[in-house]
């Protein structure tokens, strides 16, 4: 038996290697694997092989089956190979796949949107680091040493003195450290802080905060500036409000809410029934800061504002969880093909 087999394995593999045509290599095929090939007819001898001696026969045998199906899929690949060298293959057709194109993410799309509406109005663009320094992102913007939002609950610490910026406020300063007023910049960009993920939070999103610094700037500036941007975003003329509240970089300091978009103020789930929506932060530079910068006391004032890119992106769109607008995923996305 064992004679027989390396017989058949030197013929087998000779003849494969012989075969110059698919049709040749597959008759050589069904020679030796075929119903009534050779090989075949070894498997059925071993019948009338002793027992002792039929475990190693078979072994052996399977063996060679594998060998020789190797050297035929081998073989298989090299023909068609010579075969597409010689035929004339247009290797620039395009594919047949239909070809998806990539768009911007929707909270790129709103970003670039809400800079183009402050460009219209006279702004520059400027950007600063997302790993930043304690100073910039709260001593500078006064902060005192033990206020509650140095808290690590909320700081991502790199360590003592360097962190993930919590807000795009530190670019302010930055930004007036290099730049003499007027100025009127927007500074869009990642922040980061250390919270739990849910439907409203995420420990990474995206702010973008708004600076204007000249002489006798007041809030009814801020105000109308506020306004025209909501009109343009949104569109049309929607009321807005400003309720006092504190951040230590201006003063004083407002929110500002709008009418809600849903229901046009008179009370929804989007709103929680108030009719309003909270937009953005927004103030008066405080004249710590402007210290900060190095301007000269009392000679300029201007105002801030900072808003979450995600939450402008959610009430225009519609969209009830932040966390879809980082899982990436392509249902999701495609919704703003085109939209946007
Ligand atoms: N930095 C504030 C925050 O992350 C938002 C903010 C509020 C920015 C008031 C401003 C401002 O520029 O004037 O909560």
């Amino acid at each position: 038996m064992q004679e027989a087999i390396d017989r058949l394995r030197a013929e087998g593999l000779s003849r494969i290697a012989q075969a110059d045509s698919p049709d040749a290599l597959e008759s050589v095929r069904v020679g030796l694997l075929g119903r009534k090939g050779e090989l075949t007819g070894l498997l059925r001898g071993l019948k009338d092989v002793s027992d002792d001696q039929r475990p190693a026969a078979g072994a052996a045998l399977n063996q060679l089956k594998l060998e020789l199906t190797a050297a035929l899929e081998n073989r298989t690949g090299d023909l068609a190979g010579a075969g597409a060298g010689s035929m004339d293959l247009d290797l620039t057709l395009p594919g047949r796949a239909p070809v998806q194109l990539g768009t911007a993410h929707p909270l790129l799309s709103v970003l670039e949107e809400i800079c183009d509406i402050f460009y219209g109005m006279g702004y520059d663009r400027g950007d600063g680091p997302e790993v930043e320094l304690d100073y910039y992102n709260f001593t500078a913007l006064n902060f005192p040493d033990d206020h509650p939002a140095r808290d690590i609950q909320d700081t991502f610490f790199l360590n003592e003195d360097m962190l993930l910026r919590t807000q795009t406020s530190p670019v302010q300063v930055r930004t007036m450290e290099r730049v003499q007023p007027p100025l009127a910049y927007v500074f869009p960009g990642r922040v980061y802080r250390n919270e739990n993920a849910d439907a409203s939070h995420s420990s990474e999103f995206y702010q973008i905060e708004g600076l204007r610094v000249d002489r006798n700037i007041s809030l009814v500036d801020l105000r109308e500036t506020v306004n025209a941007f909501i009109a343009s975003f949104f569109g049309g003329e929607r009321q807005t409000r400003f309720r006092p509240h504190f951040f230590p970089f201006t003063e004083p300091s407002v929110e500002v809410d709008m009418e809600c978009v849903k229901c046009s103020g008179k009370g929804c789930g989007v709103c929680g029934q108030t009719g309003w929506l909270e937009i953005m932060g927004a103030g008066m530079v405080h004249p710590n800061v402007f210290k900060a910068a190095g301007y000269p006391d009392d000679a300029y004032t201007g105002f801030a504002f900072g808003m979450g890119i995600d939450r402008i992106a959610m009430l225009k769109y519609g969209i009830d969880d932040i966390r879809l607008l980082y899982e990436n995923d392509l249902r999701f996305l495609n919704q703003f093909r085109g939209v946007l």
